[in-house]
């Protein structure tokens, strides 16, 4: 698969090609690369690229799951996406956050000085525990380590063809099954799902054509709200990360400069390395800075590489949260979770609860009394999604009040 050749793989081609554009070979399919704010323009516009037949079956299976908004669209993906972003903006926010700052709490207290704490696991099993509550999904605390440990698994498997794929592809049939017997039962009356909530308006929901989902569709898209904010274990990880090797953005965090934490997450989002590219497919005969793309050809935007592009970014290897103090941030420039109007298009409508989240939880790491032992922080750009090698072990130093 494609996405083994890593991070740079896009970036790499675009350097040695004339013209910044990529022509390349997917899956044995023709593909160009695109990269920066005007092709993501170009890219967003349904008029040039579809997402329908571009996803392939090895990411649906793990990653999205069959039937999710990913995959739509048109009136198909409006109808279905205007669900998604009435969940995940607005009021609805503040309730996740509370639950995330109160799960983080219970956790720090739990632990002992001295105690060994794998940041990555520790921030995972947190927010899995604080979604599935704010979801309305019943969980046991004591089933939280495993349903944490699939939904990482997830996303941990999509891009590679080894034993990880064929965890996250088990991982997401059972995580299926479940869910999907839970919608039957909520629609049936034998099960309860708290109004408002993503379990009760998922199972409610009805498509373009006005009818309800499939109960195994319900499930795909249920699992496209917990899943996606479990990962943000990534960004914790990498926030923890960069607080080790640059203390000066730590001691900014602790001050609470004013815009520093919401600066901070943005740059972690800019600076580390998660969705490397997204697809669609050409819809007809298009031209690109003078290249054609025939109809039907893989269009990929190099999100990796559009957020390194020192020509937006100037010194782009470099962390630096000030870049985002007082800066405007145009729809098509910073891209961790693509870019444009998730109203209207594929960009990521969970961006609002990534940032809260980041903001709630890595001030409160950065107040936390800790050692960081001799570990191997790596994070190797090859492996897809990267993550720091050791997950970033912390050493509580004192026992929290
Ligand atoms: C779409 C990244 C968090 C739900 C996407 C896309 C990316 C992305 C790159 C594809 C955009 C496109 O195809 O144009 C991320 C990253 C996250 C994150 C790096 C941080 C961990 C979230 C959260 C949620 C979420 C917290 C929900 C609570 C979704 C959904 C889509 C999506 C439903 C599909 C949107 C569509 O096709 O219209 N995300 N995301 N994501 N994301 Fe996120």
């Amino acid at each position: 698969m494609v996405a083994l050749q890593g991070y740079g793989w896009l970036p790499d081609q675009r350097r040695r090609s004339r013209d910044g554009v990529v022509q390349a070979r997917v899956l044995g399919q023709r593909a160009v690369g695109l990269c920066g704010p005007d092709a993501a323009r170009f890219f967003y516009d349904e008029n040039n690229v579809t997402r329908r037949t571009a996803i392939p079956e090895p990411v649906q299976s793990t990653l999205f799951g069959h039937g999710a908004v990913h995959t739509l669209d048109g009136e198909a993906h409006r109808v279905r996406k205007t669900m998604f972003m009435t969940l995940l903006t607005g009021p609805g926010v503040a309730g996740l956050v509370e639950q995330a700052e109160a799960a983080w709490d219970d956790a720090v207290a739990s632990w002992s000085p001295g105690q060994r704490v794998v940041l990555f696991d520790e921030a995972s099993r947190v927010i899995t525990r604080a979604v599935c509550r704010w979801a309305g999904l019943p969980l046991e605390d004591t089933e939280v380590p495993e349903v944490a440990a699939r939904l990482v698994a997830l996303v941990d498997g999509f891009a590679t063809a080894g034993p990880r794929h064929w965890r996250a592809r088990r991982a997401r049939a059972g995580l299926e099954r479940r869910i999907a017997k839970l919608i039957d039962q909520v629609r049936s009356g034998a099960a309860a799902a708290p109004p408002e909530s993503a379990l009760a308006t998922i199972a409610e929901h009805r498509d373009a054509s006005g009818e309800p989902l499939d109960s195994r569709v319900a499930a795909v898209e249920v699992l496209n709200v917990i899943r996606p904010t479990v990962a943000v274990c990534w960004f914790v990880a990498y926030s923890a990360h960069a607080m080790h090797l640059w203390p000066e953005h730590r001691e900014a965090l602790q001050a609470r400069r004013p815009g520093y934490a919401e600066a901070f997450t943005h740059e972690v989002r800019r600076f580390y390395p998660f969705a490397p590219f997204i697809g669609g497919r050409a819809v007809r005969d298009l031209t690109w800075q003078g290249q054609p793309i025939p109809s039907g050809t893989l269009v990929l935007l190099d999100l990796y590489g559009q957020n390194h592009d020192n020509l937006l970014w100037p010194d782009p290897y470099r962390f630096a949260p000030e870049r985002f103090l007082d800066r405007h941030i145009g729809a098509y420039d910073l891209v961790p979770q693509g870019g444009g109007d998730p109203r209207t298009g594929h960009r990521c409508p969970g961006e609002q609860i990534t940032i809260a989240l980041l903001e709630a939880l890595v001030p409160r790491l950065a107040d936390l009394d800790y050692d960081v032992p001799a570990q191997d922080l790596e994070i190797s750009l090859q492996r897809v999604p990267a993550r720091p090698a050791s997950g970033v072990v912390i050493v509580p130093a004192t026992t929290p009040s």
